[in-house]
């Protein structure tokens, strides 16, 4: 392997070592329960499909404009005057591959090389790595209980270190499942507008709310670059569609890079998400959400019921992030054992930090009620021993 390159920075994903472990034990004919994935297991909504399949007998696949599909970004302009009451001109909008996609345009074009960016710790793990290869220095600003798990304006403040402040917040948060105040996130966007920082609003989990909705960024200005994916919400992951929210001083620099580092995001994806805002994708939508909110219910209580601590009640994404420490001090070991003996794979918190990481599992509620309650048996057979 060469050294010195951009590469050596990056940090490996840990839960893919744990996928691939629990699939070497399905191999051999174990029966494995997953809950480490992030990914929704409800299949793509069936508009989605059909408009993809109606598209693919045309057999016109090729590259779109750079910046995306004119009817799509005109549909995602619509979403958000219907949803959050913002008007956002659809220029400013730029369809990517993936949510991934909108962060390698956002900080192409926002980072200078050395620029500091603030990330809460625990967060997502690749935000860090994205930085990293855009030559900023991730700094990890620990966040607990007492911020629901989230940024806010005053660390920001506290750890910008007297420079232009540059950060990624995300909600509902990966791996805890918190949502963020929206005074907290409005707090946020008004204070780096008056630093003239630059503010990158994660909300790829926007939609999958168990309580309060989530509020936009974009309700507090046009300051705030917005990342937002058919991944989670549409439950669309191999698709690979999302989109950047952009304001306007970027659109040039944004476009030129899209143009460069992926020309466009993928055609059939576009063109079959158009039909992710039809009636009956959002009916289809809205029963899935709830599904996810009863599953929440029961895996939360579950868990706590067993000695796991969850200080705060995760009510958006499909994440629990708990505190696993009353029955083991390393939650790697941990994570593995339960693998090993129990078939229940779970993603341990070293993945999402340096914050007493080897305290937490996070659980993904990415299966039925019925896995779950048997997933909760097999855990507690393991625990009581
Ligand atoms: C917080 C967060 N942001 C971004 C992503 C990337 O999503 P996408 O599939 O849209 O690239 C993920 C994926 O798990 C995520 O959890």
């Amino acid at each position: 392997m060469p050294q010195g390159c951009l590469a050596d920075g990056i940090q490996p994903f840990h839960v893919m070592d744990i996928l691939a472990r629990a699939q070497r034990l399905e191999a051999t004919g174990r029966s494995v329960i997953h809950l480490e994935i992030g990914e929704p297991d409800f299949p793509t909504p069936e508009p989605v499909t059909a408009a993809a399949v109606r598209f693919l007998a045309g057999g016109q696949v090729r590259y779109t404009a750079a910046a995306g599909l004119p009817a799509l970004r005109e549909r995602i302009a619509g979403f958000y005057r219907e949803c959050y009451g913002v008007r956002v001109e659809p220029r400013r909008i730029f369809l990517t591959p993936g949510a991934s996609g909108a962060f390698s345009l956002a900080l192409a074009a926002a980072l200078s090389p050395g620029r500091r960016v603030l990330l809460a710790d625990p967060g997502y793990p690749c935000y860090a790595n994205f930085v990293r290869l855009y030559s900023g220095e991730p700094h990890a600003v620990p966040v607990g209980p007492e911020q629901d798990f989230h940024l806010n304006a005053e660390l920001c403040r506290a750890h910008c270190g007297g420079q232009m402040p540059v950060a990624i917040s995300a909600s509902p948060s990966n791996p805890t499942g918190t949502v963020m105040n929206p005074a907290v996130l409005r707090g946020l966007v008004e204070w780096f507008a008056s630093e003239r920082g630059i503010l990158i609003s994660d909300e790829i989990y926007h939609g999958l709310e168990y309580g309060q909705r989530s509020v936009s960024a974009l309700e507090f200005g046009d300051s705030a670059f917005v990342v937002n994916s058919f991944s989670k919400y549409f439950g669309m992951t191999g698709w690979r569609l999302g989109w950047l929210i952009v304001p306007e001083a970027y659109v040039d620099a944004v476009e030129r890079v899209a143009q460069n580092i992926f020309i466009s995001a993928p055609t059939l994806s576009q063109h079959a998400a158009l039909a992710a805002f039809s009636s009956e994708s959002f009916a289809e939508l809205e029963r899935r959400r709830r599904a996810f909110e009863a599953r929440r219910d029961f895996l939360w209580e579950a868990l706590v019921r067993l000695g796991f601590g969850v200080p705060v009640q995760p009510s958006g994404a499909f994440y629990i992030y708990a505190d696993c420490s009353a029955f083991s001090g390393d939650s790697g070991e941990f994570a593995a054992a339960l693998l090993e003996q129990t078939g229940v794979a779970v993603t341990p918190g070293k993945d999402f930090g340096l914050q007493a990481p080897q305290r937490y599992l996070r659980f993904a509620y990415t299966a039925d009620i019925p896995i779950l309650r048997e997933a909760v048996e097999r855990i507690r057979d393991f625990v009581v021993g």
